[in-house]
């Protein structure tokens, strides 16, 4: 199976944890069919941690908890197929789960048979409680080579957080994402961690094996079990647009059901979507005033972790001849960023410039004296879907 689109859908996780039952799943199903998220792109429904029974039974399968899921997966599959959605489901490498139910160590073919049966089309695969007396790239190749042969087109979504330096083997293993952090709280401060974490990883990204930068916290308002202090709308703009310019998997995490309309706006918001799922999937780089600080580098590791003011210019050169840019301010104060167009590949010798639309507000600018800018609040970001034009 190949897959070239970051996948975009929900994932039961960052609000529901081991509150998780077969209500939630098929009203969230229903809720993305009706409120229009389905025709934006999201189409996974996963279901995370804590589905299952603590035992195995005696044909050593897992067993969905019969309070839970009463009808057992099967049927839940069948609901989120019949409202055309794809059906996402959680193990672990180790012995347990992260919250400890049986994981898939020493079982990764029964399991993966199992996820074929009950129609599966998503697996995340969490790495708590492995053996130290091996090593993670053998683990996700087992349940990789498990997946591909259990005669179900099955999207393998690794989870083990960049951990013993995932970003060099993941893509032997046949994973089509890796997450590439810890995991996300609904708190700017968590937001604003993950995000810049990616100055490191930008570039072990791409169509095939997506890099993951964790599910998404917009609106949950301080709501659910990753809910803590809750975030601004300003603050989940900017986290939906830097998930997006740098091609991350969308997945939601707030209780769909209850998202208020700022949220739903951000969550649906168009061209960030587009940008995201841009079929050309270029990597994103990263441009400071003149510098084009990708190419700077020290031995394999680019230099981006000296980048000065938390105020990262992110650039990704789209399928159709545009070019996305991001301005992100993860500073606490209001500031003015910009860049020459010579950093993007647009010198005056060309004779080229920009026609610059803001992708939440719909205007459209032009660079002035060379230069592509914006002024951004703290905790805020501007991103332009640019055209190439005359000068
Ligand atoms: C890990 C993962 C999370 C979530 C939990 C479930 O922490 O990184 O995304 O799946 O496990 O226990």
């Amino acid at each position: 199976m190949i897959i070239n689109r970051p996948p975009m859908g929900w994932n039961s996780w960052n609000t529901f944890a081991e509150n998780i039952n077969e209500k939630v799943v098929m009203e969230t199903a229903d809720f993305i069919v009706e409120s229009g998220l389905k025709d934006c792109g999201y189409e996974y429904v996963i279901i995370d941690d804590c589905w299952s029974l603590k035992e195995r039974n005696e044909k050593n399968e897992i067993v969905p908890d019969p309070e839970k899921f009463p009808h057992g997966m099967k049927y839940v599959s069948d609901y989120i197929h019949s409202k055309g959605l794809k059906f996402g489901m959680y193990s672990c490498a180790g012995t347990m789960t992260c919250a400890a139910y049986p994981g898939s160590l020493d079982h990764e073919f029964i399991d993966a048979k199992c996820f074929a049966e009950w129609g599966v089309d998503y697996l995340k695969y969490d790495y708590c409680y492995h053996p130290f007396t091996t090593y993670g790239h053998m683990l996700y190749k087992r349940m990789g080579l498990a997946l591909a042969n259990c005669g179900r087109d099955i999207l393998f979504a690794a989870c083990s957080w960049g951990s013993e330096n995932t970003k060099t083997w993941i893509k032997e293993t046949g994973a089509h994402t890796w997450r590439s952090t810890g995991d996300i709280f609904d708190t700017w401060e968590s937001i604003k961690e993950l995000a810049l974490s990616q100055y490191k990883v930008a570039e072990y990204n791409g169509c095939g094996c997506f890099n993951d930068m964790d599910m998404l916290v917009v609106g949950m308002k301080g709501k659910g079990h990753v809910g803590l202090k809750g975030c601004t709308t300003e603050e989940y703009k900017t986290h939906f647009a830097f998930w997006a310019m740098m091609g991350s998997p969308l997945i939601i995490g707030c209780d769909l059901r209850e998202a208020d309309d700022d949220a739903m706006a951000i969550l649906k918001n168009k061209e960030l979507i587009r940008i995201d799922q841009d079929a050309a999937y270029r990597q994103p780089y990263f441009v400071d005033g003149n510098r084009i600080i990708n190419n700077e580098r020290k031995g394999d590791e680019p230099l981006y972790s000296w980048y000065p003011d938390h105020m990262p210019v992110i650039v990704r050169h789209l399928e159709n001849g545009d070019i996305a840019i991001g301005f992100f301010n993860f500073t606490d104060n209001e500031h003015y960023e910009c860049f020459t167009l010579d950093a993007v590949g647009l010198g005056f010798c060309t004779g080229k410039s920009l026609e610059l639309t803001d992708v939440w507000t719909g205007e459209v600018s032009k660079p002035i004296n060379d230069t592509v800018g914006a002024n951004l609040p703290a905790h805020g970001c501007v991103v332009y879907r640019a055209k190439v034009v005359d000068r």
